[in-house]
């Protein structure tokens, strides 16, 4: 009889993280069926580490904690699976399950911190996991775009401060004061006349409060449209920019050119406006953000590589801005988390050698999946080795829920005989996924743990077998 008894952490759908302890019993621990789950609630904030105490030592037990990129170790450093396979051998995690990699976001930090000239910020609503808020804080990064009250809360615990950009331009007043009075917020972004008079009712103007307007000049060809929510046209935007400085605040801009922006040139188009409207405004421009967008490298994406980004930014803002240049602030969020996480859903039920039904779905980690078509890589472990049979069929994807939207659009290429208890692994899913989930039908429990590498389906070696009782 073997008892073993550790914390994990547990997603809320608020995205707030909470410790859970599971105590196991039984000759078998990484039998899933033996587990026996006592969540002990804590309102600690905290999922940034996963903790283990009495580690089942027969099953393949983590690695040492040692990180292998360029960062001080953090004092509570995290127990790390080596892969996937390690990870299924420990745990058999029977709920969905990210797999963070710390080394991996060094590593897609490092490609934004020596393309880009500028203020590297983070959008915390992509992935809003304070073990990536605190990283990234280690990192260098010295501010963020917070959207909410609760954003703000978040940097403020997690990223002792840090600056805090308030670019969410739908905000009323109370939020705006507690920006400014609780949480120390001097850069505020509007983009809408009456969001001035709303702003200087709580903040009174001063050359210390930065007012950012946001504008936008043409869709980009792909990715998401943000300008039908958000955005003045440049005209409107030399308006707004004109009383901004004239009632003594200090004028920026911004812009957003949609999410996924496989179109390189709408940086170019939106820097080009951006520089049109400081002149005929007339105003001393402080600072460009030229927000997020920046793409992660799903199968299906047609973008060129990051590099182009930085190097038609860069060009775009000499040509435009020539000696006057505004200082620069990009706030990507996808493309600098979503490799850095991968996740781990295990089959419920097979159905006819055409579906299978999971244990998350729509409602749940694959929303955007769902949403906005992104198809992300996929392969399957039986057990704790990876199944790849020489024989793939299409198969729909389900989720676990009683609704019958809860399905992928996609159609998805998985080994002929995948079937219940099979994990299927989704790369590349650190993006608006941890961020967007939903308690819907009581399917409200998702885990997390670290692993040194993470899939990410791009040009990686196959897992090392590691020595384990198959599960
Ligand atoms: C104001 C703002 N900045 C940055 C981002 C991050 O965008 P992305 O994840 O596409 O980089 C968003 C996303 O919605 C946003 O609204």
């Amino acid at each position: 009889m073997l008892i073993v008894s550790k914390a994990v952490v547990r997603i809320e759908p608020t995205g707030v993280v909470r410790r859970a302890h599971h105590s196991y019993m039984g000759p078998d621990p990484s039998g899933a069926s033996l587990r026996k789950a006592d969540f002990a609630m804590s309102s600690m904030p905290l999922a940034n580490e996963h903790e283990t105490e009495g580690q089942a030592a027969e099953t393949g037990s983590p690695t040492s904690a040692q990180p292998h990129y360029n960062e001080p170790m953090p004092e509570d450093a995290p127990q790390v699976y080596a892969h996937t396979g390690a990870l299924i051998a420990g745990e058999a995690p029977d709920f969905p399950t990210f797999l963070f990699s710390q080394k991996e976001l060094s590593r897609s930090v490092g490609v934004f911190k020596e393309g880009f000239g500028g203020l590297l910020t983070y959008a915390v609503k992509c992935n809003p996991s304070p073990h990536i808020i605190k990283q990234l804080q280690r990192e260098g990064l010295k501010a963020f775009d917070v959207a909410s009250n609760t954003e703000m809360e978040l940097i403020r615990d997690h990223a002792p401060g840090a600056a805090m950009h308030y670019n969410n331009p739908i905000k009323n007043k109370r939020e705006i004061q507690r920006a400014y009075d609780e949480f120390g917020v001097r850069s505020f972004t509007i983009d809408h006349i009456q969001q001035l008079d709303q702003l200087a009712a709580v903040v009174s103007p001063s050359k210390d409060v930065e007012v950012t307007v946001r504008f936008k000049a043409g869709k980009a060809a792909k990715s998401y449209d943000f300008g039908t929510k958000f955005g003045v046209l440049e005209s409107g935007a030399v308006e707004i920019a004109t009383m901004v400085q004239d009632m003594g605040y200090t004028p920026s801009l911004c812009f957003h050119v949609g999410s996924q922006c496989e179109d390189v040139y709408a940086y170019e188009r939106h820097i080009a406006a951006a520089a049109r409207i400081a002149t005929e405004s007339g105003i001393e421009l402080k600072r460009l953000n030229l927000g997020g967008g920046y793409p992660a490298p799903y199968p299906t994406s047609e973008a060129p590589p990051m590099n182009y980004y930085f190097e038609t930014i860069e060009s775009a803002v000499q040509e435009n801005f020539g000696g006057s240049k505004p200082e620069l602030i990009i706030e990507p969020g996808r493309a600098l988390v979503t490799s850095s996480t991968s996740l781990l859903l295990r089959v419920k039920h097979q159905r006819g050698g055409v579906s299978v039904y999971l244990n998350d779905g729509a409602y749940g980690s694959l929303m955007e999946v769902k949403f906005m078509h992104f198809t992300p890589p996929v392969r399957v472990f039986r057990g704790a080795r990876e199944h790849s049979e020489d024989q793939f069929e299409g198969f729909t994807i389900f989720g676990p829920t009683c609704d019958s939207y809860d399905v992928l659009p996609q159609t998805f290429m998985l080994p002929w005989d995948i079937d219940e208890d099979d994990w299927i692994e989704f790369g590349l899913m650190g993006a608006y996924t941890q961020a967007s989930l939903t308690p819907f039908n009581g399917f409200d429990r998702r885990d997390q743990y670290f692993v040194e590498t993470v899939y990410t389906g791009l040009d990686q070696q196959p897992e090392e077998w590691v020595q384990s009782e198959a599960v």
